[in-house]
């Protein structure tokens, strides 16, 4: 099946991508390029909103100016914990977006179920664009079910998908549900391992950027 997936793959991503694949990133190191991959993915996203001219006077006459539309439209999804970093990225470039968050985790293979313990989504509007962020689209179980309920909440214009990785099984697993959707990411994956991590990705992306639970 063929979607709408987009790879971000301006130059200072991929140096940004290769910081948090590389095993050797400490903590902060890697927070902090997580942030800067969600600034940078929110940046790129920006040339897909509408945008309007008008006419800006400057000292010495008139020019044409421009702006983003529908910038306030925007709606982040945060899917806790590891897209935390992520999001705070976004905000750069979607300062006024409304934010859902959610806390979703997932079980063992092969059924990987998802049991859902917080889950706080704004109303969608029709004319809204529904960013959900997860730094990693792994098996797709997680955001599907994520995508299911913010769909409780009305159908946005556009319903898009921010990852750092993704699986083209996680996307495949994801569109079947809803064909609609966009992907964005920095880096499709050849495959999964047998416990759902993306080979070779980064390893738990809420661990790196939190530390492992105990
Ligand atoms: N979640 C992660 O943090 N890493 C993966 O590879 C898959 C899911």
């Amino acid at each position: 099946m063929k979607h709408k997936v987009t790879v971000v793959d301006h130059p200072m991503v991929k140096e940004q991508l290769s910081l948090v694949r590389d095993r050797g990133t400490n903590q902060v190191a890697f927070r902090k390029a997580i942030y800067r991959l969600g600034r940078y993915m929110a940046y790129e996203f920006l040339r897909t909103l509408d945008t309007e001219e008008f006419t800006v006077e400057t000292p010495l006459g008139a020019a044409k100016g421009g702006r983003v539309k529908g910038n306030d439209k925007v709606v982040i999804i945060l899917v806790l914990r590891a897209a935390i970093p992520f999001v705070e990225g976004m905000y750069k470039n979607f300062p006024m977006a409304r934010t859902g968050v959610i806390s979703a985790w997932r079980g063992p293979g092969p059924d990987f179920p998802i049991e859902v313990n917080y889950a706080k989504i704004p109303q969608i509007h029709r004319d809204d664009v529904v960013v959900i962020a997860d730094p990693m689209l792994a098996t797709g179980h997680t955001l599907l079910e994520v995508a299911k309920r913010v769909s409780k909440q009305g159908k946005p214009k556009r319903l898009v998908f921010f990852s750092v990785i993704a699986t083209r099984q996680g996307i495949d697993h994801v569109a079947k549900s809803f064909p609609r959707a966009e992907f964005y990411t920095c880096a499709i994956d050849p495959g999964l391992n047998e416990h759902g991590y993306i080979v070779p990705g980064l390893g738990d992306a809420g661990d790196r950027s939190f530390g492992a639970p105990r």
